[in-house]
């Protein structure tokens, strides 16, 4: 990787700035200097054009349409591997050999079970509450529990944290589900794999025996395996601004999901499902497209359009292949929603508005359907989303701890507010 030297002119004075070559994707211009040297910030709020880090974990190439978790495309770990393999590897930087796939699997398998106290947090919550409200809380709860490997500064206590994180989550969120239907919290079991405990847990109930479907359990896993990371994503970012100041692993978590909760990230799944629904047929998808394209209306195609994906979202691609796979294994044929769906998606990409500004469908265009059909209600989409995401919040936490020139966080601004003014009491104020 070769580094160069860019040259910025500012009112005259030119500042030379040192432009830093990836592996692979864009090189940045290091701008460290900048503010010292000319008295100027950048400015870019959404971050369209600034890169906050450095990473070695995933890699986007939004023109091409590819995903690559350390270095290895999306399509094949989703084919050939586990959810637990990927989370092996977005962790440790190398897919693991079959002792230490054994090794990490009983590690998360043994700390799947929660401190009992932690289902009394449970009954404060009223039966309806979001189970994304109910995940935040509980997940941030888990700092009050877990004090042994809340010291980031301390390796050992970082990776328990890790494992820890990793295996609880699944149980909070099923737990976050039964609650919510008013059934008895489901006890992880060990003679499961990842993804079958998470089914099981969700769905099982005690008067009688529930037999995962492996087909549902191996779409579940690959599920988890699409939504795991995917660079520094709005919730992403928070973890890692919320971790640069030191707060320990299980808040920092807690603020991911709180971030990914949001419609136009974690929670598009859950609105382009509602979205589907209130289109309800194929014929109704034209006048939605028309919303859609208006400047005047709010309404946007919910599961469409993508901040680095200007091609299709490789993502989108095996969660409609999976789709078929689920609808086809439930026996489920002409799904309504999967007719609009289909429509929609003809539709759009063929439509100039689209095309010009490289609007694709995303993963969370066919998740719903998939998710619904496999019995989850819409509000437990996102959860399910912070299943998978919780191992990328994770090692890009434990990247950023790790990494040596790691400091805090701290933004600066454009301040167009009142310049300084004098007090004045308010019997002079009108
Ligand atoms: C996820 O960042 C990640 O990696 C996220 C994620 C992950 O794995 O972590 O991939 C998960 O969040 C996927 C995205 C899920 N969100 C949605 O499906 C919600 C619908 N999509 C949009 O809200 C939007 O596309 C975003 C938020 C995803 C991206 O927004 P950008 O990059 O800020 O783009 P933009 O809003 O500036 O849109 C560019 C143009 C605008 O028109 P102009 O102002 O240029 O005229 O495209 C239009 C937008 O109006 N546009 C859409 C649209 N998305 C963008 N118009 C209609 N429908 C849409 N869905």
């Amino acid at each position: 990787m070769t580094d160069t030297t860019g040259s910025l002119n500012v009112g005259g004075t030119e500042l030379k700035l040192p432009i830093r070559e990836g592996s692979i994707g864009p090189a940045v211009m290091d701008i460290q200097t900048l503010y010292k040297n000319t008295g100027l910030f950048t400015y870019d709020p959404g971050f369209t054009s600034t890169a906050s880090c450095e990473s070695k974990i995933t890699f986007i190439d939004g023109d091409e349409g590819v995903l690559l978790y350390r270095g290895y495309p999306i399509d094949d770990l989703a084919e050939h591997g586990d959810f637990l393999e990927t989370s092996y590897l977005l962790l440790h930087g190398e897919l693991p050999t079959s002792a230490q796939k054994a090794e990490f699997d009983r590690l998360v398998t043994r700390h799947t079970m929660v401190h009992e106290q932690m289902s009394r947090f449970y009954s404060g919550f009223r039966r309806d509450a979001h189970p994304m409200a109910v995940l935040c809380g509980v997940v941030g709860a888990l700092s009050a529990f877990y004090h042994d490997s809340t010291d980031i500064t301390d390796p050992a206590q970082r990776e328990i944290a890790a494992i820890r994180m990793i295996a609880k989550i699944p149980t909070l969120a099923a737990m976050a589900y039964k609650y919510s239907i008013g059934q008895p919290f489901v006890y992880p079991q060990n003679s499961l794999d990842f993804a079958a405990n998470f089914l099981n847990m969700c769905f099982a109930v005690p008067c009688e025996e529930y037999k995962v479907n492996p087909v549902l359990a191996r779409a579940m896993d690959r599920i988890f395996t699409l939504h795991a990371d995917h660079e520094q994503n709005a919730s992403t970012s928070t973890v890692r601004l919320a971790g640069s100041s030191g707060a320990n692993p299980f808040a920092c978590i807690a603020a991911g999901i709180a971030c990914l909760w949001g419609p136009a990230h974690g929670g598009a799944n859950e609105a382009a499902l509602k979205m589907l629904s209130e289109i309800g047929t194929p014929d109704n998808v034209d006048k939605y497209v028309k919303k859609a394209k208006d400047k005047n209306d709010p309404f946007r195609l919910m599961g469409f359009g993508h901040r680095v994906y200007k091609n299709y979202d490789p993502r989108a691609k095996i969660m409609q292949k999976t789709c078929h796979e689920v609808l086809g294994e439930l026996g489920i044929k002409d799904d309504p929603l999967l007719e609009v769906a289909i429509q929609l998606e003809q539709i759009a990409l063929k439509d100039d508005y689209f095309v010009e500004k490289k609007l694709y469908p995303n993963i969370d265009f066919y998740s719903g359907i998939t998710l619904k059909a496999m019995g989850f209600p819409t509000d437990m989409f996102t959860v399910l989303f912070a299943v998978a995401r919780t191992v990328g919040w994770v090692a890009q936490w434990k990247e950023m701890v790790e990494d040596p020139g790691q400091k805090i966080g701290r933004p600066r601004q454009l301040y167009t507010g009142s310049p300084r003014r004098d007090y004045t009491s308010i019997s002079q104020r009108r």
